[in-house]
């Protein structure tokens, strides 16, 4: 049957260099299936329980943290939203899509869909 419950749906991630070179802002990781999400830095330090999908919701360009104006801004068309993934301005219809992130140790999170 499916789905089977043996499959493994979640990635352990390396967050060591993010942690390092950072300074704050967002860290793209790969999920389980290769898809990109933005690690956050958490408010007072370490690393927030969540995770942001990487990609707009558009039409899947990448969008980066604008350090400046504090939201993610998609090249693409110019969608844009805040720090939580949620959608300011379209296009975009919806908000960034979320993960689920469990600190493992010092140098590695849990991240899950
Ligand atoms: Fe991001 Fe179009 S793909 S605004």
């Amino acid at each position: 049957c499916w789905p089977r419950t043996s499959d493994k749906n979640f990635k352990t991630v390396s967050v060591n260099a993010w942690v390092e070179e950072s300074e704050g802002e967002p860290g793209l990781v790969l999920g389980l299936r290769g898809e990109p999400y933005w690690l956050l830095p958490g408010k007072s330090g370490g690393i927030r329980n969540f995770a942001l999908r990487a990609e707009c919701t558009h039409l899947g360009c990448i969008a980066p943290w604008n350090e400046v104006q504090q939201k993610f801004v998609c090249p693409c068309h110019g969608s844009q939203y805040d720090p939580d993934g949620t959608v300011l301005r379209g296009p975009a219809p919806h908000s960034l899509a979320l993960a689920h992130v469990e600190v493992v140790d010092k140098g590695n999170v849990r991240l899950s869909a």
